[in-house]
C-alpha cells in the first residue's frame, strides 16, 4: 500500500531560494509539501512529481472582506490539492476552536480541497485521563454533518510528540493505533457515512529511524512530518521507504 507524506515546513524558511532549493531536493511521488503561503506561488512551478498542500485557509470559499485570510479558491488557483485543517499550532497559539475547524473543513471539502484534519492531546490532558474525550470533542465537532466523496485525512498527532515540545518524543504505534479505532468508532456514532472517506495519519517527531514502525501498518496511512521534512537527506529516506 502507498504511504503519503505530508511535509509540514511550518514557518520555513525564511527565503524563497530556500524554499525552491529545499522543494526541488525533495520533490517525489507520494509527497504533498505544505509550505507557507508566500511561496505556494513560486512551488507550484516547480513541484511535479508530488503535490503541493497550504497549512490554513478561510472558511469563506472565495473572495472578500477578509484581512489575512487566504479562501480555498485562491489556493486552488495556486494548484494546491490539499489543506491542514486545525494544527495544534493554530489551536494554541491563534485560538483556534473545534467550531472554526468544523467550518474550515466544511468549506475546504465544498471548494474541492482534500483536508487533513488534526487531533491530539496535551501531556496534561494525556496524563489526567482525558485523551478521549478531547479527541472525542475534536473530532465529533469538526465531521459532524460532513458529507464528502474525497478522502478526509485525519492525523492524529499529540501535541507532546511533536519535536518542537520539550521532551518530546514520538508516539508508540501500538498508541497511535489504538486511538485510530477509538476515531472510528467516534465517527460511526456521530458521522457513519464518512467513515469509508477516512485515512489516518501520524505526526509527532517522525523521522526517517522511527517512520517504518509506524508506516508499516496498514491502518496508518502516512505521516505528517514537520522537522525532518526540512532536512531534504532525511525526507528523502523517509520517501525512499515508502515508494
Ligand atoms: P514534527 O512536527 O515532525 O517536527 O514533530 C509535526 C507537526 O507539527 O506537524
Amino acid at each position: 500500500m502507498s504511504k503519503l507524506i505530508i511535509a509540514n515546513w511550518k514557518m520555513n524558511p525564511a527565503t524563497v531560494e530556500e524554499a525552491v532549493e529545499l522543494a526541488r531536493a525533495t520533490d517525489q511521488e507520494h509527497l504533498i509539501i505544505c509550505p507557507p503561503f508566500i511561496f505556494l506561488e513560486e512551488l507550484s512551478r516547480i513541484i511535479d512529481k508530488g503535490q503541493l498542500g497550504a497549512q490554513d485557509l478561510f472558511w469563506e470559499g472565495d473572495t472578500g472582506a477578509f484581512t489575512g485570510e487566504i479562501s480555498p479558491e485562491e489556493l486552488k488557483n495556486l494548484d494546491v490539492t490539499h489543506v491542514i485543517i486545525g494544527h495544534s499550532e493554530r489551536r494554541q497559539n491563534l485560538g483556534e476552536t473545534n467550531e472554526m475547524v468544523a467550518k474550515k473543513i466544511a468549506t475546504a471539502i465544498e471548494t474541492g480541497l482534500i483536508p487533513i484534519l488534526c487531533v491530539g492531546e496535551t501531556l496534561e490532558q494525556k496524563e489526567s485521563g482525558h485523551r478521549e474525550v478531547v479527541i472525542q470533542e475534536e473530532i465529533a465537532v469538526a465531521l459532524d454533518g460532513v458529507e464528502s466523496d474525497q478522502p478526509i485525512y485525519i492525523a492524529y498527532e499529540p501535541i507532546w510528540a511533536i519535536s518542537t515540545n520539550p521532551n518530546a518524543e514520538p508516539d508508540k504505534p501500538e498508541n497511535t493505533l489504538e486511538v485510530i479505532s477509538f476515531i472510528k468508532k467516534v465517527v460511526q456514532e456521530v458521522n457513519p457515512e464518512i467513515l469509508s472517506q477516512l485515512k489516518f495519519l501520524y505526526g509527532g517527531s517522525v523521522n526517517s529511524k522511527n517512520a517504518s514502525e509506524f508506516l508499516q501498518h496498514d491502518e496508518i496511512e502516512g505521516a505528517l512530518i514537520g522537522g525532518a521534512s526540512l532536512q531534504a537527506e532525511e525526507l528523502n529516506k523517509i520517501l525512499n521507504e515508502v515508494s
